[in-house]
């Protein structure tokens, strides 16, 4: 196995509160073991286009309490090609980074193991998503922040539902996973979630309408999922129709959701992980995720984290149901 002496580290896809802390942990703990490190800006397109920074201790000073990743990041159409995958492979060279160390969600995990298979690239994968959705690891760094924010904020138009006696759909992010939606509303006191995994053919409309609104209920909140086919508005428009007698309002939290700075859970998460990243490295570990497993951390085969089927709590989904009556 070749010997590593450099390690490139980039940030992709949708940032993550948390992605700083990471960054921060992995550069000092291979600073600290006698590695280079070398960061790369935009994502892939930074790798593709050679903007490319030498790191110090001091290039991630004072980052571990922002929000959003000081290496910016995006969501690069030319890494999907092999041709781009082939740009990047010479850029590395060129630069003699010998690991690379990606930390972002499910597209950005597939983009390193496609690249890993293709040119034989020793390549460290961290969670960095919001949405929670990646498998094999109990948690995803920028989730727990993510998930406060929502409820500080379904807490603030919990007032508003009150005072007008209104049913408000308030739309969150997730892409294809219902984990934010769940458990904001759990912890808000959401009198419903809608969420893609409870894909049963029942109508969840239906069934948070059928449990009937309580008179003595001033408001209802229901969480529902981002979808392009049925997010809040779909469930609004279907409420004033079918139930012209509610006053029903939308709010959709958007990108609002993806900013701030870190809790002190993801924060710690990510700088366990980002330590795990420099051992696992050290480990002989190849083409694995660095994640966590009841509190343990532990690495997972990329072909297993991006896997589309995390399991989700079903039980809290009856729990949610009980306690909004
Ligand atoms: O994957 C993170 C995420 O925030 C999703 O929850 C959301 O669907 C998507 O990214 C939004 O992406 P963009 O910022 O490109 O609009």
């Amino acid at each position: 196995m070749r010997r590593i002496n450099c390690i490139g580290i980039l940030t992709s896809g949708g940032d993550s509160p948390g992605m700083n802390a990471a960054i921060r942990a992995v550069t000092r703990t291979a600073i600290s073991k006698g590695f280079k490190v070398k960061g790369i800006y935009r994502g892939y397109d930074g790798l593709i286009n050679d903007e490319i920074k030498e790191f110090t201790s001091e290039s991630v000073s004072n980052i571990v309490a922002r929000g959003g990743t000081i290496l910016k990041s995006a969501r690069s159409k030319e890494f999907m090609t092999t041709e781009g995958r082939e740009k990047a492979f010479a850029v590395m060279q060129q630069e003699g980074i010998d690991a690379l160390v990606v930390i972002g969600g499910n597209g950005s995990l597939t983009g390193a193991r496609n690249f890993a298979q293709e040119h034989n690239v020793p390549c460290i994968g961290l969670p960095g998503t919001i949405d929670n959705d990646l498998y094999g690891t109990d948690l995803t760094i920028g989730y727990d922040t993510t998930l406060n924010t929502i409820v500080e904020c379904v807490d603030k138009i919990r007032d508003t539902a009150n005072s007008h006696e209104r049913i408000f759909f308030v739309e969150v992010m997730g892409r294809d996973a219902g984990f934010l939606a769940q458990n904001s509303a759990i912890a808000s006191g959401a009198e419903a979630a809608i969420i893609p995994e409870d894909s049963t053919d029942a109508d969840q409309l239906e069934q948070f309408i059928g449990r009937g609104i309580r008179k003595s209920k001033n408001s209802s909140i229901v969480i529902v999922s981002e979808s392009p086919k049925c997010g809040a508005m779909f469930y609004a428009e279907r409420v004033k129709k079918e139930y012209p007698q509610y006053d029903v309002r939308v709010s959709i939290l958007g990108h609002l959701q993806r900013g701030g700075s870190p809790t002190a859970r993801d924060r710690i998460l990510a700088t366990r992980l980002g330590a795990g990243t420099i051992d696992a490295l050290l480990d002989g570990q190849r083409n694995v995720m660095v994640g966590i497993r009841n509190d343990e951390v532990i690495y997972v085969p990329f072909a297993d984290a991006i896997r589309s089927d995390k399991p989700m709590n079903m039980n809290l989904i009856k729990v949610l149901d009980q306690l909004s009556i």
